[in-house]
């Protein structure tokens, strides 16, 4: 055959295959999510084979590990007792509270570290929303927006005074990376960042991490506050609000089915872009490997792999000390 161009000539050796390929996978770009909880037992965490819920010290020990593989990033995700749950979720501004005193011990210890927490009330709503909950007249439950928005700001001053890198508020609220910015700047914290969930839908998806942390809302869903899985369009204005807000880097969650989400924000702005791989979609890579019929690193960096190519710069993973060990 006669052809002048032919494809697989770069494919040819490893040496060439590494000189073409467009997008890679570093150790910068992980994220690693942890939950931990106040009791003094590492705990295995059913809806997450392979995850645990550490007490303090253990998790201060993973850190250990964790920094050592060369990871600089994880986001906290605390358990909160039942009997420090309230309406108010007014644990969740408490300076001596379990996210501060991480915190500040983690920054102790690493201070390189990037630490990110979680701005939203479910883990500390005795409803299990993300924001403040009322019965309107006609029985049904409404998440009240402007009002949650000023308890997350005491929730994100709190986290900048214990030594916070970043915020991250994943509540989906309205207006909140604004008001959290200006919260953040009038109290003298205008280094710290926000990293804001833009485009988060309302995603089945999620049921292991509610499972995690005990969160699952107790009536109701979350979806007159969190995207509907339908659209795209809507992520972009999403987008436009938090720029003008002031947000430092956008998420959009999950990100297995929305990598078409992630391309569309990566042409609309030129702020960095974070996916979260979330607990659902961590869940079935482990429990297709499990039965053997997958090669759990190969599928594991292939996923990831395709998130970073659909244009995010970083990724939220629960698989982030397998993928370092794996590409050290
Ligand atoms: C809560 C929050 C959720 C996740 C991160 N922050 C759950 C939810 O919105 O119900 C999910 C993460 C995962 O599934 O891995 N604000």
């Amino acid at each position: 055959m006669e052809m002048m161009v032919r494809a697989r000539r770069n494919r040819r050796s490893a040496a060439i295959r590494g000189l073409v390929r467009e997008t890679r996978l570093a150790v910068e770009d992980l994220i690693l999510p942890m939950f931990f909880h106040a009791d003094a037992e590492d705990v295995a965490i059913d809806s997450m084979p392979g995850c645990t819920r550490w007490s303090v010290q253990g998790l201060l020990k993973e850190i250990m590990e964790v920094h050592d593989l060369g990871i600089r990033a994880v986001v906290l995700f605390p358990k909160i007792e039942d009997s420090l749950k309230n309406p108010q979720g007014s644990e969740s501004a408490n300076d001596h509270g379990l996210v501060p005193h991480l915190i500040r011990e983690i920054k102790k210890r690493y201070p390189e570290m990037c630490v990110i927490t979680d701005v939203a009330l479910d883990p500390y709503n005795s409803d299990g929303h993300d924001g403040l909950v009322v019965r309107g007249c006609d029985g049904e439950l409404k998440i009240l927006n402007d009002e949650t928005v000023e308890v997350l700001c005491r929730q994100a001053l709190c986290h900048a005074r214990a030594g916070a890198d970043i915020v991250a508020p994943s509540d989906m609220m309205d207006g909140r990376v604004g008001a959290i910015r200006i919260a953040l700047d009038e109290a003298g914290f205008e280094e710290v960042g926000i990293m804001s969930y833009t485009a988060k839908y309302a995603s089945a998806f999620y049921g292991p991490f509610r499972g995690a942390l005990d969160s699952a809302p107790k009536e109701g869903d979350k979806k007159t506050y969190q995207m509907d899985p339908g659209n795209v369009r809507e992520a972009i204005r999403e987008l436009l609000m938090d720029e003008e807000e002031g947000a430092d880097i956008v998420m959009v969650k999950p990100a297995g089915a929305y990598l078409d989400v992630i391309a569309r924000l990566r042409d609309e702005t030129t702020l960095p872009i974070a996916a979260y791989q979330v607990s659902g979609e961590y869940l079935m890579i482990k429990a297709a490997c499990a039965s053997g019929w997958l090669d759990e690193k190969a599928v594991v960096l292939e996923s990831l792999l395709g998130i970073r190519r659909a244009g995010a710069d970083m990724i939220l993973t629960y698989f982030a000390k397998d993928v370092a060990r794996w590409i050290r």
